[in-house]
């Protein structure tokens, strides 16, 4: 059974500015509003997530921490070994030390098996910057606007898994997560525009064009490429017809969520979430969450 950390939105609002899409004045102007809807995204979200059979682990909130509910940021997880993130922005770097703690009770509890911090000097961004691709045996490893390209070697070294590095060309893409989504059946939906001509090269070396999913401008604007993908199951924001149309034809099962008070901070549904149990090899019981 698939399992995932999401964080309580207890303390989640927009009052800085480290993407284009965060809109601090829309959040103060409706504070109360904008809290009660998070809250109920986040239940959303979580609820979405059990109805496809997956597990959800929570971490608590903390106040002055609001981007604490993004922990795909927290860390790499892979064969029960957790790469802790070091963040680029000092509004987000007070998150590592508890997500630091967060990985250690897990530890204890024999949910993950080691906790690794990153060498000085570097930075990376978690899961956000690097999402493992099964059928393919790979890390896709964003870098640029957050994570470093020294980073990478860190990565690879680590989980002694091969690491495709892909530069981003654009601040509104600064994660690899918000422009670059990987399926279960082999296809990667992904948006052109946010990657350099060297990445994309790399990119359409690896994925056939018959599996590559190209998303519009409307459709990474809705966050919809930061999805969770659980076998047959994407769940993602909501999302413009015509994408659901062409992941349907897919034999996809599209889930959507309203997770716009999210999008007020330049995230969704794939931030939202860390997957822990993920493996390098498929696991009998988890070939199906794949
Ligand atoms: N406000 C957060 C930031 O800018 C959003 C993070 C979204 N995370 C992601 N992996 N795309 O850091």
């Amino acid at each position: 059974m698939a399992l995932f950390l999401m964080t309580d939105p207890g303390h989640f609002e927009v009052c800085y500015q480290i993407n284009p899409w965060m809109k601090p004045t829309a959040w103060r102007a409706d504070r109360d509003g904008c809290l009660a809807a998070a809250k109920a995204a986040s239940g959303g979200l979580k609820a979405a997530l059990k109805a496809a059979g997956a597990r959800v682990e929570m971490v608590e909130a903390a106040r002055g921490l609001p981007d604490l509910v993004f922990p795909a940021n927290a860390a790499v997880v892979l064969d029960g070994k957790v790469l802790l993130a070091r963040f680029r922005h000092p509004e987000r770097q007070g998150e590592e030390a508890i997500f630091r703690s967060a990985f250690c009770k897990l530890t204890k509890r024999g949910v993950v098996q080691e906790v690794m911090d990153l060498p000085e000097g570097l930075f990376h961004e978690g899961a956000g910057d690097a999402i493992w691709d099964l059928g393919r045996q790979l890390f896709w490893a964003g870098y640029g606007p957050r994570s470093s390209r020294g980073s990478l070697a860190v990565v690879q070294g680590y989980f002694g898994q091969e690491v495709v590095p892909l530069e981003l060309a654009s601040e509104r893409y600064y994660h690899l997560d918000t422009c670059f989504c990987p399926l279960s059946g082999g296809e990667v939906l992904y948006y052109p525009p946010a990657f350099t001509e060297t990445a994309l090269a790399e990119i359409r070396a690896r994925v056939p064009e018959e599996l590559r999913i190209e998303a519009t401008d409307e459709d990474a604007a809705a966050f919809c490429v930061n999805a969770v993908n659980l076998d047959r199951t994407i769940i993602m924001a909501k999302a413009p017809p015509a994408l659901r149309a062409r992941l349907e034809q897919r034999g996809y099962q599209l889930v959507e969520v309203d997770l716009s008070p999210f999008i007020l901070s330049g995230g969704a549904a794939y931030c939202m979430t860390l997957r822990l149990d993920r493996t390098s090899v498929p696991q009998a019981s988890a070939i199906a969450a794949e």
